[in-house]
């Protein structure tokens, strides 16, 4: 199939597209370099392959969890499938697929203004049973351009855009450390996205608001940082700062900082690369801010649970390095600058949240005293780090 690849009005690049490969073959022409994804124009000596690397990568992963289950429940094979089916659009950028030949226009379709059947693909996402999807309507959804390793949907409620995302197989903890993490970010005046606790069929999720609009776009630092060389050091945080301060973004470093203090606090150990970025507006390519901070599921120690003992696994991620704790949170110019009393009551406040919905989670009281020993722990680790 021939067609555009545009970004909202603008057309971008004229390609066959193989809509059973889910691959692009050829490209015929380039209308406007400016207005590619940037991971694209950063490294345009293979475009081709940029270009299929990039588009794939805005589907369902591979490494979704009960990805055969959600396949088998929409009917189709693989995730490239669902690429082109809602013209390739999403809820986190503006790139669309426009058939050659078709007269149709972005206010018609995109799903920021148009509304969208979620309820059979949330179904078939997240709940522990579900028909076969048998309503192509259920497949044009932005759900077919979702990221990320959580089972999740999109949903709409009163008009506003909001993700759901569950646990990881049996864990339900993801959920929680997401509102721990908003309360926190709250508290201490971090830009977040805020997440709340919501239930679907009893089964416990988080759920955020869409933090794009239809100006806007999220670019990840992999994209940004996709044609610098790499040192598995210091430096490429510093370069990454570098980068957006020169493109004008404002107090970079502290709002990176943020949200290292953030990791610090929670124990994240999931700030890979894809997990924080920048927004930009599409119509301007101006860059505007660092990204709200989102996806903090992966923390308090999850992976390593045991009723028996508390385990602390002090370990996060700095850009291509797995650190301790410790060490990530020696960037922070001036630990000082951050008021923890802002946190007092906290540790309590969760221990509430956690035993409000036990009768969901099942979670053992033991279990639940030992997530805010953890938590209680890392506040006063950072204020022993004040204190020197
Ligand atoms: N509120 C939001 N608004 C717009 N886009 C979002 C929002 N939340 C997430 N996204 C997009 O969806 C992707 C997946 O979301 P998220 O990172 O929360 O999922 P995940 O399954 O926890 O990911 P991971 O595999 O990193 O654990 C993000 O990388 C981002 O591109
Ligand atoms: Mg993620």
């Amino acid at each position: 199939m021939k067609c555009i690849l545009m970004n909202k009005n603008t057309e971008v690049l004229v390609s066959e597209y193989l809509d059973n490969l889910g691959v692009f073959s050829k490209i015929y022409e380039i209308k406007n370099i400016d207005y590619v994804p940037l991971i694209i124009n950063k490294n345009k000596e293979d475009i081709i392959k940029v270009l299929n690397d990039w588009f794939k990568g805005r589907g369902i992963p591979l490494w979704r969890d009960k990805l055969d289950l959600l396949l088998h429940r929409l009917n189709i094979s693989t995730p490239s499938e669902l690429l082109d089916k809602a013209f390739g659009l999403s809820l986190s950028d503006q790139y669309w697929l426009k058939p050659y030949n078709l007269d149709i226009c972005y206010d018609d379709i995109n799903f920021f203004d148009n509304d969208f059947e979620y309820t059979e693909f949330m179904e078939a996402s997240l709940s522990k049973n579900s028909k076969t999807i048998t309503n192509d309507k259920a497949l044009r959804t932005p759900n077919n351009t979702t990221d990320g390793m959580l089972k999740k949907a999109w949903i709409i409620e009163n008009g506003t855009r909001y993700l759901l995302k569950g646990g990881y197989k049996n864990e339900l903890l993801q959920p929680f450390n997401e509102v721990l993490a908003s309360e926190i970010c709250a508290r201490l005046g971090f830009n977040h996205v805020e997440y709340s606790i919501d239930t679907y069929k009893d089964i416990v999720v988080s759920k955020c608001p869409c933090f794009i609009n239809k100006d806007t776009e999220l670019i990840t630092c992999h994209q940004i940082r996709s044609d610098m060389k790499r040192h598995n050091d210091i430096n490429d945080y510093e370069e990454y700062i570098n980068v957006l301060e020169n493109h004008g973004i404002k107090d970079a470093r502290i709002k990176l900082e943020n949200m290292f203090i953030l990791d610090f606090l929670i124990m994240n150990e999931d700030r890979h690369l894809n997990n924080f970025g920048i927004i930009r507006d599409i119509n301007t390519l101006k860059w505007i801010d660092v990204a709200p901070i989102f996806d903090n599921g992966q923390s308090l120690n999850i992976e390593y649970y045991d009723e028996e003992e508390l385990h602390v696994s002090g370990e996060g991620r700095l850009f291509y390095e797995v650190k301790p704790f410790e060490e990530i949170i020696t960037i922070v110019k001036n630990i000082k600058r951050i008021d923890l009393s802002k946190l007092d009551g906290i540790v309590e406040w969760f221990d509430l949240l956690l035993h409000k919905y036990q009768y969901l989670t099942n979670f053992s009281d033991s279990r639940i005293n030992k997530l805010c020993i953890l938590l209680n722990r890392q506040i006063n680790r950072l204020k022993k780090l004040q204190s020197n």
